[in-house]
């Protein structure tokens, strides 16, 4: 069995760029790996799983939710990239609608959240509801999209690191 477990879903890469660091973070004497959750087969396992994902109206795919509900007597540590506000608050969130799914025996470890860029064609989508629905709430998703064009950045794939050595210590 290996030590450590990198999982991941990711449409359009940005949670790809987080779990590549968060592998590369991982010590490697030990035995770890990284896998697409679109090539997962369940028949790798570790005892420590970083389990990522992109937010889909406001959660995980069900992919991440049959792995993360399969797992018993893992550490578990969860990331992942979303288009929204860059706030606690939401990352809490997420982080919620995703721990759900993990049962009691295994021991969570922590998430780490940060925002990734969204397609072109989501920007066009919220541009054509002006007229249609409130301008506010419209320019409020549109400030979403462009403050996450630049991300995931240095700083986030940064955080990312710091967050695995600070779940390694936990396990320690
Ligand atoms: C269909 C769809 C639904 C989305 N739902 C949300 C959402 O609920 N909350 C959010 O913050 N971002 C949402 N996003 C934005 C993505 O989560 C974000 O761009 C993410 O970084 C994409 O990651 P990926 O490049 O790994 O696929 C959505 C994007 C798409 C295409």
């Amino acid at each position: 069995m290996l030590k450590n477990l990198v999982v991941y879903a990711s449409e359009t890469g940005n949670t790809k760029k987080l779990a590549e660091v968060i592998f590369d973070a991982l010590p490697s004497s030990t035995g770890k790996d990284i896998v697409d959750v679109r090539t997962w087969n369940g028949k790798l396992d570790a005892e420590n799983y970083f389990v990522g994902f992109w937010a889909n109206r406001g959660s995980c795919s069900l992919e991440i939710i049959d792995i993360l509900s399969s797992l018993r007597k893992k550490n578990i540590a969860l990331f992942g990239t979303c288009g929204m506000g860059n706030t606690n608050t939401y990352y809490h969130k997420l982080e919620q609608n995703a721990k759900v799914w993990i049962p009691d025996d295994n021991r969570y470890l922590g998430a780490y959240f940060c925002q990734g860029k969204m397609q072109p064609s989501i920007r066009d989508k919220y541009e054509s509801y002006r007229g249609k629905c409130d301008d506010n709430k419209i320019d409020l998703m549109l400030s979403f999209f462009d403050d996450a064009l630049s991300h995931p950045d240095n700083q986030d794939l940064l955080k990312a690191h710091l967050f695995v050595d600070e779940c390694m210590k936990k396990i320690s």
